[in-house]
């Protein structure tokens, strides 16, 4: 069965990269990828390179995210980055990544207020969810899954849920993690059911088949095309392997052939 929603292919660069580095990696990107929107390419570059890369980008072939940002609009907040100011570079944000809340503290009220500043400034937020190493031995994955999932959307309403992205990246996954284990599919259609019948309870069913679901956590070449099978999982949230431009295009080709073969 055709699924409604749409591909993503989203790379998270982290903190690597100047502006000039990735300014030659979206020239080698652009010469690679075809102009189309499923899947749609994304690149959550870091902060400093946004500009650069919104005045080279070609938005037939990809977008840019954000891969941070204080949800105030504007004030005496020193060091900061609102998204209105940098949302003429971008069309999405990731929000509540594992890295932000647990390296940078990042509370459920920040992630919550986050979600609500990118869509108040157009911008899709990919909320990022996922348990970690120890919620998953103790059995607490599904509750794990339901509090980050409520608590984020604490502020969206009905109306807006449809420009919400939710990315599940379970912690014990991800490839910066010490003993990181990558998930294996059946891990991820059982998450990608639980976060359905969530937002169903959330939203009704209707809206939650609409909210597309992408996986993230050690995905490279080799193991994107299992994700991607996984009915209900609509895409993939890339670290590590997006760092090398041939192995991210690798990844949206496969990407291309798997979704348009449905
Ligand atoms: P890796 O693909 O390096 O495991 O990172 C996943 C991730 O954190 C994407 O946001």
């Amino acid at each position: 069965m055709t699924s409604p929603r749409k591909t993503y292919i989203i790379a998270n660069w982290k903190m690597n990269f100047t502006p000039g580095e990735a300014s030659l990696y979206l020239n080698r990107l652009q010469k690679r990828i075809p102009a189309g929107r499923n899947p749609q390419v994304v690149l959550a570059a870091p902060t400093v390179a946004l500009q650069t890369l919104s005045l080279q980008i070609d938005r037939r072939q990809c977008k840019l995210a954000a891969q941070n940002f204080y949800w105030r609009d504007y004030g005496a907040f020193t060091g900061e980055t609102s998204i209105s100011q940098i949302r003429s570079f971008v069309d999405y944000a990731l929000v509540g990544h594992s890295e932000r809340r647990y390296i940078f503290n990042e509370s459920q009220e920040d992630i919550a207020q986050k979600v609500a500043a990118a869509i108040r400034n157009g911008v899709t937020p990919v909320l990022c969810i996922g348990e970690t190493a120890l919620e998953r031995k103790d059995g607490e994955t599904a509750a794990a899954i339901y509090n980050q999932l409520t608590s984020g959307l604490h502020e969206v309403s009905k109306e807006d849920i449809s420009k919400v992205i939710i990315a599940y990246e379970p912690v014990w996954a991800i490839s910066s993690n010490k003993n990181a284990k990558p998930a294996k599919p059946a891990d991820i259609e059982k998450a990608q059911m639980i976060i359905r019948q969530d937002l169903a309870h959330l939203y009704g069913k209707d809206i939650a088949e609409a909210v597309p679901i992408l996986y993230g956590g050690s995905v490279n070449a080799d193991t994107a095309a299992g994700y991607l099978e996984i009915e209900g999982i609509d895409g993939l949230l890339i670290g590590g392997a997006s760092l090398i431009a041939d192995t991210f295009c690798a990844i949206v080709e496969t990407a291309k052939r798997i979704k348009n073969e449905r």
